[in-house]
């Protein structure tokens, strides 16, 4: 279930301090959707700057398509945390994931859109677009999270991940790919 967006300025924290306060969140246990609540609260008072986490040429982007770096994964797996790095008009493929996930953008504009999967699983509707500038941090848990993000801005974007699952194990926290028609679209900026 998606939860409520909150936005916070940069700060000098470091991926230590993230992780720190993550490793709490995650610790207080209790449901996917209350830790995720909890994570962001986390994110949104340790969110880096870009040139903490990732190298010049990193943070230049790759026009092959968007990057993920991670930064941190919790020895006993219970968390992961990574950067994603968007040149103007890279987008994801319509996707879902294995747990909780928490989004910071730190950079450049994000757009998401959210799509709900039709009874018989064989069509998306869209239910809802929104722009996430600097600063925007997001938590969400499945199910529910059907989504797509882009970057549709004309400079680079860089937000941060944190996933509640092993990406040094799995690779990915994406749980499934939805290549399917789209029944309805929303208008906005895409
Ligand atoms: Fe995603």
């Amino acid at each position: 279930m998606p939860i409520t967006a909150a936005r916070s300025a940069h700060s000098a924290a470091s991926t230590t301090d993230l992780a720190a306060a993550v490793r709490a969140a995650v610790g207080a246990g209790g449901s996917a959707s209350g830790v995720a609540a909890r994570v962001a609260t986390a994110l949104a008072r340790h969110l880096p700057a870009p040139a903490q986490l990732l190298t010049g040429p990193q943070l230049a982007g790759d026009p092959a398509g968007y990057q993920t770096h991670p930064v941190h994964v919790e020895p006993d797996g219970s968390f992961s945390i990574a950067v994603m790095v968007w040149r103007p008009g890279q987008v994801t493929p319509i996707h879902d994931h294995v747990s909780w996930c928490v989004t910071g953008v730190l950079q450049g504009v994000e757009y998401e859109e959210i799509f709900s999967l039709g009874l018989d699983g064989s069509t998306l509707t869209e239910l809802v677009r929104r722009e996430n500038p600097p600063g925007t941090v997001a938590g969400f848990a499945p199910p529910g999270d059907i989504h797509r993000v882009r970057n549709c801005g004309d400079g680079v974007a860089v937000s941060m991940h944190v996933y509640g699952a092993d990406l040094a194990r799995l690779g990915s926290s994406i749980r499934r790919v939805y290549d399917l028609p789209v029944q309805r679209q929303l208008t906005g900026p895409r």
